[in-house]
């Protein structure tokens, strides 16, 4: 027996960084996916068969934590496939329900989205300790949600495709750098930071309420404003924030920085009849437009 699964990558919309601080962040799944292939192992030791280049450590540990709690002691045979490595698409997070996932369905154990969610976490912040798990929530719950970072709380906002285009910058981002020098900063400018902090999470109560009205005008100028704030504290850099730059030269409603900042990809929110020509624009300055569907794809599911 073999049990397969799909967890979708995930785009930061709203809200990063002071979601690992408590506040509420928005965020929806993408139509990019991790496969996740599960068998017992055919061997008398774990075989684990991955992508060159990427590391099994994620999933030793999340193995680990699933034999420990449901007592398991049996060999596996793990294999991953992945569309979403080398973007800041989320791919530890998915990795690690991937394999809860996979595991539960392989030993017949059902798993709610919540004990699915406090499994994960409890895996990836054995890694990335400071990691708020806004992207377990997203690929456990799919579509655009909004994941408070205090109680961890999930508020499903919409299945609907959004029309964001996505930009890989080129370089991968240092996500635990990135969360550490925010961390500094705050530590060193208390002040400064806490104000940046309130306004992002008036932006991200905003954005909720433009995005139910899909007023994507205005989700656009609080992309803007979102990725000031961010600018201000400090996790931008001149590429990300020229691909900004163009998309709004070239008609975008909004773009932003998408996630942990200092590289992986910005997002922009656009009209349809401007999405041809930002594409051109951004392809002409150095970014890479990722094409994918954003905010429709449904949380992790078995084949
Ligand atoms: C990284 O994609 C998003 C951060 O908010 C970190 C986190 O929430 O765990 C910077």
């Amino acid at each position: 027996m073999s049990i397969t699964v799909y967890v979708p990558g995930k785009l930061m919309l709203l809200g990063e960084h002071v979601v690992v601080y408590g506040y509420p962040c928005i965020v929806s799944s993408v139509n990019k996916f991790l496969k996740v292939e599960c068998s017992f192992s055919e061997k008398f030791e774990d075989i684990i068969d991955i992508p060159k280049g990427t590391d099994d450590q994620l999933i030793k540990i999340s193995v680990n934590t699933f034999r420990n709690k449901f007592q398991k002691k049996d060999k596996l045979h793990i294999k991953t496939e992945s569309e979403i490595t080398g973007f800041g698409l989320g791919s530890s997070a998915a990795v690690t329900v991937g394999v809860m996932k996979a595991l539960s369905g392989l030993y017949e154990i059902t798993l709610s989205r919540d004990k699915l969610f406090n499994l994960s976490y409890q895996t990836i912040i054995r890694l990335q300790p400071r990691s708020s798990g806004f992207d377990i929530a997203s690929c456990i719950w799919g579509g655009t949600i909004l994941f408070t970072g205090e109680d961890k709380n999930v508020e499903s906002l919409s299945d609907n495709l959004l029309p964001i285009l996505v930009i890989f910058s080129g370089a991968k981002a240092d996500t635990v750098g990135m969360v550490e020098k925010v961390a500094v900063l705050k530590k060193n400018e208390p002040e400064k930071t806490a104000e940046a902090f309130q306004s992002i999470g008036k932006i991200v109560e905003k954005g909720r309420i433009a995005l139910s009205q899909k007023d994507w005008m205005g989700f656009g100028k609080l992309m803007n404003e979102n990725h000031e704030l961010l600018r201000s504290l400090g996790i931008s850099n001149n590429i990300l924030d020229n691909l900004v730059e163009t998309c709004l030269k070239a008609g975008a409603f909004g773009a932003k920085i998408s996630g942990a900042g200092g590289g992986d990809c910005i997002i922009a929110i656009a009209p349809e009849a401007r999405i041809e020509y930002i594409k051109r624009a951004v392809n002409s300055s150095g970014g890479k437009i990722i094409d994918m569907n954003v905010g429709e794809t449904k949380g992790a599911l078995n084949s």
